[in-house]
């Protein structure tokens, strides 16, 4: 082994934090077992479901990627200031992403901690990362954020969190402040948390985007079905079901469906789910979120807001909260 394989080791630290309860069996077993089906948004993110969603954030109706990138861009230099430098930087999700290249670069933490649920993205894009800026220390956390966790405490110092793209979105209101309080606890007092949040605007915007041109939403959506028939014994026909993206405004979220176009049944395991023409499964909730309503979650987590930023045209905005 060469002598920069040993030190690149040496600044990669794994955990694996992966708690049994959080499988896929259960997760699918009982989002099809209620009236309105649904399957979780997390597995989405198969190889195949991460570079669709990588195609997603460059179509021209999709404007969330880009327009937290431009934030980023134009405001890191305070970002930083408020977050402070040499600090410990916790980042749910991603790791890949050049939202995170952004912040390193800006704050050069002592201990960047990324947090997924894929081990493979984990583990790929920490080495990448190690390459680009060998004076980082990480490490790497897999874990399924959407169940209680924790990471291990790395000493005293000043922690923040990262969270961008909206994923918070994805919960219900209720379970986006769980995750918010399990980040305030996380992050300590005197830490913070930078988070991307979607607002809430023009529902033809809002549709559009989750219904492009070229079908690249509709092929995600309905590519959750293969990975499910690869994660588990499943026979799910993914021409059984159709792309279906709506605003619903009385709870203020952009829903995805897969609507069934004949009626049959799916086997999972041992397991058989019935299903009829018209019912659909709903695979995701995306929350928009006013900067008031998004003050008033982040209280409920004891969360403080410090500072917002929006783009001019009021697509997208990214709060700096502190705890307290
Ligand atoms: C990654 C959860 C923020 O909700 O906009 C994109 C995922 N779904 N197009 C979103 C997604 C359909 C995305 N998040």
């Amino acid at each position: 082994m060469s002598h920069a394989t040993a030190i690149k080791k040496d600044k990669i630290f794994f955990h694996d934090l992966h708690t049994p309860t959080a499988s896929m069996a259960n997760d699918v077993h009982s989002g099809l077992s209620g009236k309105q089906k649904s399957l979780p948004p997390k597995y989405f993110y198969d190889k195949k479901g991460s570079e669709l969603f990588d195609a997603i954030t460059k179509l021209p109706e999709y404007y969330v990627t880009r327009t937290e990138i431009e934030l980023l861009k134009q405001y890191v230099p305070e970002m930083a200031e408020l977050l402070g430098i040499n600090s410990y930087l916790l980042e749910l999700g991603s790791g890949s992403s050049i939202k995170i290249r952004l912040l390193l670069e800006a704050l050069r933490p002592e201990i960047y901690v990324p947090i997924d649920i894929s081990r493979e993205h984990l583990i790929a894009s920490s080495q990448r990362l190690i390459q680009d800026y060998p004076w980082l220390t990480i490490h790497a956390a897999y874990l399924d954020y959407s169940h209680p966790w924790a990471v291990p405490d790395f000493g005293p110092g000043r922690y923040n969190a990262f969270f961008p793209g909206s994923s918070i979105g994805n919960f219900d209101p209720a379970n986006a402040i769980q995750l918010l309080k399990q980040i305030s606890q996380l992050v300590g007092r005197d830490g913070g948390l930078l988070i991307g949040v979607d607002l809430k605007k023009d529902v033809g915007i809002l549709e559009a985007a989750y219904n492009d041109s070229q079908g690249v939403t509709a092929d995600f959506n309905i590519n959750l079905l293969t990975h499910i028939n690869d994660g588990l014994d499943a026979d799910f026909v993914p021409e059984n079901f159709s792309h279906k993206a709506i605003y619903n405004e009385d709870k203020g979220r952009v829903e995805m469906h897969l609507e069934c176009n004949i009626n049959h049944s799916v086997r999972i395991e041992s397991n058989l789910y019935p299903f009829q023409t018209g019912e659909t499964i709903h695979t995701e909730s995306s929350y928009k979120y006013s900067i008031d309503e998004f003050h008033q979650i982040a209280a409920e987590a004891n969360f403080a807001p410090v500072e917002v930023w929006t783009d001019a045209d009021e697509l997208f905005s990214v709060h700096y909260l502190k705890v307290g």
